[in-house]
């Protein structure tokens, strides 16, 4: 049970396909973990469930970054949470298990909702998925681990071709079909007509990319 201020991501079915990922990873006794994109933090509290020894989250959002400072408290969880652009407040840091959940939902000027940071992800969904895919590996330690999610219509093999041609081992460990929630639903004319999402599709399948990095280069 996570408390949430208005603006902030409510946890879903995305979030509970990293808390089941995090859970069969497994986390490493003792593990530096980094939830980047964190919203109410509830899956960085899920980490430190799993064993962690230290978990930082970021989120770009204050209103964010608050809410997962107010659970961390709530929850007695000692949590380092941190304002920030991506990775960039922890430049330099290096981490064993690095979780996301990005915003990654495609939006156009002319759709009928209005574009919110929680979930907007620029014109195709992936503005922030591949600058994430970018910058993780280089944050990672040898042998760590990044866990993502997002949906199939975003393109898994993007994701998995940026990932391994950073030199990380990467594959879709888990899926599942969801309904479109509102803002899909609203926003399902405009994918439809960039080619993202099939007329009339109502479902979109959610896929969980685990990528690690060698042990050695
Ligand atoms: C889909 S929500 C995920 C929230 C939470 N991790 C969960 O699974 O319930 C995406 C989050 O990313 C944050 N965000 C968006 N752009 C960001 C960026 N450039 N750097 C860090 N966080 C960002 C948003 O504020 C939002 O809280």
């Amino acid at each position: 049970m996570v408390i949430r201020a208005p603006g902030v991501y409510r946890p879903q079915r995305d979030t509970w396909l990293l808390v089941r990922a995090l859970r069969l990873a497994p986390v490493p006794p003792g593990a530096r973990v980094l939830d980047v994109c964190s919203g109410t933090g509830v899956l960085a509290l899920a980490a430190a469930r799993e064993g962690a020894g230290s978990v930082t989250a970021v989120d770009i959002s204050r209103r964010a970054v608050l809410t997962a400072r107010a659970n961390a408290a709530l929850h007695r969880v000692p949590l380092r949470v941190l304002r920030g652009d991506l990775l960039e407040p922890v430049a330099g840091e290096s981490f064993d298990v690095i979780v996301a959940n990005p915003p990654y939902v495609a939006w156009r000027s002319r759709a009928r909702v209005r574009p919110s940071r929680a979930w907007c992800g620029g014109a195709d969904g992936r503005l922030v998925l591949d600058r994430l895919c970018a910058a993780a590996p280089r944050c990672l330690s040898p042998g760590g681990i990044l866990l993502v999610v997002h949906p199939a219509w975003c393109g898994v093999g993007r994701t998995l071709g940026l990932l391994r041609g950073a030199g990380m081992k990467a594959a879709v460990v888990d899926r599942c079909l969801e309904p479109f929630g509102p803002i899909m639903r609203a926003l399902a004319p405009v994918l439809c007509d960039r080619g993202l999402i099939d007329a009339g599709q109502r479902t979109e399948e959610l896929v969980v990319i685990h990528a690690a990095r060698p042990l050695r280069p």
